[in-house]
């Protein structure tokens, strides 16, 4: 941890993020075609903080998830994690910093190899970081499959054996095996069945409580940000259009598209304030409603 960082300070900052991709060139002279994917995404995240994203399809919350995750380089801005900048680090200085943030992914059925038991699944984000004594990451892998409510014997099977909540258990247990500050979950429940959806968000809700883990959740289901999120941000076209708090955002959003999303939410879709909504959202030429969303309020 950076000897500059105090508990006051931001844990994630992301400053100024744009991005592009090159196309694939048309002509044969001049610069090749480019696609904007980010346009100056700014905000940060307080320890213990939790924030959600919301945004249409191709509006670039993956992009910026793998960004954070370092696994691309933007194109310009700066993340900065505990108050270091993982843009200018060594790939060695990475690999150690990495164990302060980890990621869960939105298809639990391709994020584990189905050929690695799930001993060495669990283990993986230790043996990267150098640990290689077999009864103790045994002993800790243990530990973490029972935390999310798994069995120790589930150690020796293999993911096919398992649901899709399991599989997003194990997930969850990989990531926090070297106890992260932060988990950026790319829509981490929208694979999974309603009902298995709320007990997931439950146990990040419980870990988030427990430990103070920070996660930056990117979803379509604005209910599900609103149980883990003190904070969230609406993306459009690569750009952030609205911020504010779920709750904030639920009762007064003024842009189209987080005007369609809480349209969708039955719970708060009755009578004349869904009537005025929908009608501001056409008025306003609304991008196409958001895909539908499940809600896990309920649960
Ligand atoms: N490697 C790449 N090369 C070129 N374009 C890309 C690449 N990755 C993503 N894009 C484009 O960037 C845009 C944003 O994609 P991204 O996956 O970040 O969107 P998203 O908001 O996560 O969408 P979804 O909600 O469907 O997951 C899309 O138009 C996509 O086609
Ligand atoms: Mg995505």
């Amino acid at each position: 941890m950076s000897a500059a960082f105090t508990a006051r300070s931001a844990l994630l900052e992301v400053q100024h993020i744009s991005h592009h991709y090159k196309l694939p060139r048309q002509r044969l002279f001049g610069p090749p075609p480019q696609t904007q994917v980010l346009d100056d995404i700014c905000f940060s995240v307080l320890p213990g903080q939790s924030l959600g994203i919301v945004g249409e399809s191709g509006s670039g919350k993956s992009t910026l998830a793998r960004i954070i995750m370092a696994l691309e380089r933007p194109s310009s801005g700066r993340v900065r994690l505990l108050g270091r900048d993982l843009n200018a680090m060594e790939p060695h200085q990475l690999q150690l910093a990495r164990a302060d943030f980890q990621m869960v992914f939105q298809d639990p059925y391709s994020s584990l190899d189905p050929r690695q038991r799930i001993e060495r699944i669990v283990t993986e984000p230790l043996h990267a970081l150098g640990h290689r004594d077999r009864a103790t990451l045994r002993e800790k892998a243990e530990k973490m499959l029972q935390r999310v409510g798994l069995h120790s014997r589930d150690l020796d099977k293999y993911p096919h054996e398992f649901s899709g909540g399991q599989r997003q258990r194990i997930a969850i247990a990989r990531a926090l095996m070297t106890h992260p500050r932060l988990i950026v979950a790319d829509e981490p429940v929208s694979a999974l069945d309603v009902t298995i959806q709320a007990q997931v968000l439950d146990l990040m809700l419980e870990l988030k409580t427990t430990y103070g883990i920070s996660f930056l959740l990117i979803s379509h289901d604005m209910a599900a940000i609103h149980h883990l999120c003190e904070d969230m941000l609406v993306m459009h076209q690569g750009k952030v259009v609205e911020k504010g708090s779920p709750s904030k955002l639920f009762h007064e959003p003024t842009h189209p598209y987080t005007q369609a999303l809480v349209c969708a939410l039955p719970q708060l879709g009755q009578g004349r304030r869904r009537l005025r909504l929908q009608q501001q959202a056409k008025r306003s030429q609304a991008s196409p409603l958001p895909p539908p969303v499940t809600t896990t309020n309920d649960a």
